[in-house]
């Protein structure tokens, strides 16, 4: 474990999760602000990083952070998993899932009974054993945040949710 993350076996080697640190919200900027101009994802000005530094967990390699994700938490008994950011050439070896099952650990430990996300990878979490809902189904997230997303009421990702 290392800095509060926790570590999880991939097939190969333990990877570490850590918490996100000042220094590592430029290169999440980046990280997801490519991904989202690729139409993968939302984009997250610097200001939102910074105010909501605390959520994000990272992946780290030889120095370089290549993967983040955030906990979001938006209710008693509901988080979002939202942010979760592979670089490009380090997708398919396991980060995801390792930075969704750090985030998931983290919410059981603050006793959170249910996460989301929404996404536009469902098959990604289903292979988490997440479930589809309807958007909907999640009134705070829709109510609390959507309301204010350009896209509102056309949302064109897809709700999954996993119950701890
Ligand atoms: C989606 C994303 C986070 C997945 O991360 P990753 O590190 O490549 O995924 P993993 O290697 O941990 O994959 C875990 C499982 O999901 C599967 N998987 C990963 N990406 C998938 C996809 N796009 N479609 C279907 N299955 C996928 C893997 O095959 C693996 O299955 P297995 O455990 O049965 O072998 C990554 O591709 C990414 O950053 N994409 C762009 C941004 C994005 O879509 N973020 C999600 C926003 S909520």
């Amino acid at each position: 474990m290392q800095d509060g993350g926790v570590t999880v076996e991939s097939v190969e080697v333990a990877v570490p999760t850590r918490k996100a640190r000042i220094a590592d919200v430029p290169t999440m900027h980046r990280l997801i602000n490519q991904l989202a101009e690729a139409g993968a994802m939302l984009a997250r000005p610097l200001s939102e990083l910074y105010e909501h530094l605390r959520d994000y967990c990272v992946i780290e390699e030889e120095g370089a952070v290549i993967a983040c994700c955030a906990l979001h938490v938006n209710w008693s008994d509901l988080a979002e998993i939202r942010s979760l950011a592979v670089e490009k050439g380090h997708q398919r070896r396991g980060l995801g899932r390792i930075l969704v099952t750090a985030c998931m650990d983290e919410a059981r430990e603050m006793g959170l009974s249910r996460v989301y996300a929404l996404t536009r990878e469902p098959v990604f979490f289903e292979r988490l054993e997440f479930t589809r809902i309807g958007v909907s189904e999640l009134p705070r997230k829709v109510w609390g945040e959507c309301f204010r997303c350009p896209k509102f009421p056309e949302c064109d990702e897809v709700a999954v949710v996993y119950d701890l």
